[in-house]
């Protein structure tokens, strides 16, 4: 989605943007482009393509000189990726540029006004209303402030903004509605950002905007203002994350990084919350007494989040004997939902910045339900809109297909399980004791399971000539075949489904034929010989399997079929935490086998900030 960076400080503000639109690529772009204030006005480079195109066109920022400057990487939503549509976008007396994330829903009304008065538009963007609308009340009142105040209060929809005026050469502008915005303190100057990533390099001192309010920043600080021009006072958060956490540390992508650091992302998210053999959340404000009283579950999310809550689905049913139901957040919000006082929502979001699912939660909230949150990006918006959250500690994600936070956010929710389930009395002991022994193992078997990753290279060089690929199973292997199956065709563009193994003769089969590959999840012991016959099933029917089991199947699964990958055995419950990692690396290596951009795959963003 698209990213913001804005700077105004002691030193040249082009490098600094650059630098921070660099470590915003991984949220998906298709052009950029920055804004420079100096001596000699506003200038404005656009870019339609990759960021290097902009750092050439400016000779990395030199070109731009000035120490307040705002830059931008567009994700297109209004209007074909090009130069024109690329951000920022200037007003028509050529003094006020302007950036935006979201969407403003009312542009065409407020367009078609702003042309009655003469204003002629040059891009097809919703974005440049913004710029026009200001410079005509500007112009109205000649006061920029209450200018922006005007155009707060005329535009509907979600912005994060960042504004600079040529009249104002010391001043930047920002406001935030219904998408991120994080304002930066340093030494040098002040910052805007839509993530913490643009600016751990300069300032690990931030404060996250609210929606409705408008900040002033210049190069001595900022202030901030709320919806009535009430000065606020923002709370400061320290950013601790590791700066080679954001980089790739002589990995070829962030996503092979990511695969390799998820034993210990998982020991991060899961050790501190066991103690003494117990699970502690000590993070969580919940009573024991509102624990016992919880009534129906639901669990809201997208995509891969989504397959976090259908793996949860089993296995907080299995240990709290509580219904629980999982929502595409896209749907849930306007399905009219029956959930209220004594339902707990619990959202599950990694950059906890997703419109929908933020959605939802609101939705959710307004009919009553407690929100219990598992986010990885600390103080983002869903979780400062949630009762509860536990975060899953898994450091920055940049590669666009989850990884680490898709096995922590599985991580976390198995706490839950077993914390709730202690508390309402409905798990055994002994597969309390069995989980809590093997989740303390878990990092150590993933290792191994990611030891290999040779072996799995070469099954992908088999496989990365197909252009159909079946990923089948039963209970917890159908819900990590979902994984699986969006994990290859979001990196490597190959058409792939997930189907529950008994839904295959309901009609799936009749795609089956000579060489189509079908990915057998058969890890989950109690169904391991309806696995089998399924197996059988489509090999009948001309298919190349490929199994995934667990190590004690592996030999006799080699007689089988053709291709076989396993895990080592642990509690059922945590089979597909590691059953995820081979198909993980399966799907990256057959994306590098095929020449794909794996880290940002076409079409797709980091964060999903629009509907
Ligand atoms: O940040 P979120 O967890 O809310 O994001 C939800 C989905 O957009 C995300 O999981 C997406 O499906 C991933 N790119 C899949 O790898």
């Amino acid at each position: 989605m698209c990213g913001i960076i804005g700077f105004v400080g002691k030193e040249q503000a082009a490098p600094i943007l650059l630098d921070g639109l660099r470590r915003l690529e991984y949220r998906g772009y298709d052009s950029a482009g920055i804004a420079v204030c100096g001596e000699d006005g506003l200038r404005v480079k656009k870019a339609r393509g990759r960021l290097q195109v902009l750092s050439d066109l400016t000779h990395a920022g030199a070109d731009l000189p000035g120490v307040l400057g705002i830059g931008h990487t567009r994700w297109a939503t209004h209007g074909e990726p090009n130069d024109v549509n690329a951000h920022p976008h200037v007003s028509q007396s050529g003094k006020i540029a302007v950036v935006h994330n979201g969407i403003i829903e009312n542009y065409a009304e407020l367009k078609g006004q702003l042309i009655a008065k003469g204003y002629t538009f040059r891009s097809e963007t919703d974005t440049e209303v913004v710029a026009q609308l200001l410079d005509y009340y500007y112009a109205d009142c000649q006061d920029f402030f209450e200018a922006m105040t005007r155009v707060l209060n005329a535009v509907e929809g979600a912005y994060a903004l960042g504004i600079v005026c040529a009249d104002y050469p010391d001043r930047m502008i920002a406001a935030r509605k219904d998408a991120p915005l994080l304002l930066g303190y340093s030494e040098n100057g002040s910052f805007i950002a839509s993530d913490v990533t643009a600016l751990i390099r300069h300032t690990r001192d931030i404060a996250y905007m609210d929606d409705g309010e408008m900040a002033v920043l210049s190069a001595g600080g900022i202030r901030v203002y709320d919806r009535l021009m009430r000065p606020v006072e923002k709370e400061h958060h320290h950013i601790d994350w590791d700066v080679d956490a954001a980089e790739k540390g002589g990995y070829d992508h962030f996503m092979l990084k990511e695969i390799l650091e998820q034993p210990e992302a998982i020991r991060k998210a899961t050790a501190a919350r066991i103690q003494e053999g117990r699970v502690v959340l000590s993070d969580l404000a919940m009573t024991e007494e509102e624990i016992r009283s919880i009534g129906k579950i639901y669990i809201i999310a997208c995509g891969s989040s989504y397959h976090v809550g259908m793996v949860g689905k089993y296995n907080l049913e299995r240990m709290l004997r509580r219904t629980v139901e999982v929502c595409l957040a896209s749907e849930f919000r306007y399905s009219d939902p029956i959930v209220g006082e004594g339902d707990l929502v619990i959202v599950i979001s990694q950059s906890g910045e997703t419109l929908d699912t933020m959605a939802a939660l609101r939705e959710a909230k307004k009919r009553g339900a407690r929100i219990l949150s598992i986010v990885n990006v600390v103080g983002s918006s869903i979780a400062r809109e949630s009762d509860d959250v536990l975060y899953t500690w898994a450091g920055p994600e940049i590669a666009v297909a989850t990884t680490k936070a898709y096995s922590t956010q599985m991580a976390v929710l198995n706490l839950v399980g077993l914390y709730f389930g202690d508390i309402m009395g409905t798990v055994s002991y002994e597969t309390y004791t069995a989980m809590v022994r093997d989740m303390q193992q878990l990092p150590e078997k993933m290792e191994k399971v990611l030891k290999d990753t040779e072996a799995i290279h070469a099954l992908a060089k088999e496989c990365a000539d197909k252009e159909d690929v079946f990923f089948i199973g039963r209970n917890l292997d159908y819900a990590l075949s979902l994984e699986g199956s969006l994990k290859l065709k979001e990196i490597s563009y190959i058409h792939s489904e997930a189907y529950a193994s008994g839904e295959l003769k309901h009609g799936t089969i009749s795609l089956i034929e000579d060489g189509t590959l079908v990915i057998a999840l058969s890890t989950y012991e109690p169904l391991f010989d309806k696995a089998m016959s399924n197996v059988v099933e489509v090999q009948a029917r001309g298919a190349k399997v490929l199994a995934l089991t667990t190590e004690k199947h592996a030999a006799d699964l080699a007689q089988r079929v053709p291709m076989v990958l396993s895990v080592p055995e642990v509690q059922q419950m945590l089979l597909p935490q590691l059953g995820v990692l081979p198909l993980q690396l399966l799907a990256y290596y057959i994306a590098l086998e095929r020449g794909c951009d794996i880290d940002k795959p076409r079409n797709l963003a980091k964060s999903v900030t629009v509907e």
